[in-house]
């Protein structure tokens, strides 16, 4: 990982630089998998407000993180939080991860899914799920950091009918020992 690169609480004045990330992502990662007509008319402005105000509300047990450069500029943002949709035996849930292009590959996603387990498990989480695309190759990272599919679910979603995965961890405790190091792998 990038030495200058940090892994830090967000705060309510990162809500710009966290929905740059948010709009760029999601116009590089679901090109042909959600609507065009979606993509183009994300509203960076818009998205500035929604996460000033997430950020703000969190409450305890739920949270959310930012990767910054040496500059503190957002590179990488990540939620996390109580289960939002029943799947029998887990508790916790990743909401988002997204890492600007030039910052993939690095190891961050990794140091993020362990960095949200273990603040998941102080919140009193033991087990928890991650929901994405059935059609996100970002699933194939999942499994490789040890989630086994859990559930399925058709989704709707700006006029298109999806299919959406959950990854579950039965165990939160060996996906945030990974945030000690590859070697801990
Ligand atoms: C998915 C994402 C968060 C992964 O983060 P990352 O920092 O690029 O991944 P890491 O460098 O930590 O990779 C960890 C491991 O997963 C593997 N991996 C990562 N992405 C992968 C992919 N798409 N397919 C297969 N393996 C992948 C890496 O090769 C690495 O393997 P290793 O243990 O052998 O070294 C990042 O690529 C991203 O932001 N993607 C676009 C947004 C997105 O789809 N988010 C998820 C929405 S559900």
């Amino acid at each position: 990982m990038d030495e200058a690169l940090v892994i830090r609480d967000a705060r309510p004045s990162d809500a710009v630089g966290i929905a740059k990330v948010h709009v760029a992502t999601w116009q590089s990662t679901y090109p042909g998998l959600v609507p065009d007509t979606y993509l183009v008319n994300l509203s960076e402005a818009a998205a500035a407000m929604r996460w000033h105000n997430a950020v703000q509300a969190h409450g305890p047990g739920q949270g959310a993180l930012v990767v910054a450069d040496a500059a503190d500029s957002v590179v990488g943002f990540a939620t996390y939080g109580g289960r939002r949709i029943p799947v029998e035996g887990y508790d916790g849930e990743f909401y988002a991860l997204y890492l600007l292009d030039e910052a993939q590959g690095q190891g961050l996603g990794r140091r993020l899914m362990a960095t949200m387990a273990e603040r998941l498990q102080e919140g009193g989480k033991r087990t928890a799920v991650v929901w994405c695309l059935r059609d996100n190759p970002a699933r194939w990272f999942y499994e490789r950091l040890g989630g086994v599919r859990v559930a399925e679910r058709p989704i709707r979603f700006a006029g298109k009918e999806l299919v959406e995965v959950a990854y579950g961890w039965h165990d939160l405790a060996p996906l945030a020992r990974l945030s000690a190091g590859p070697e801990m792998r």
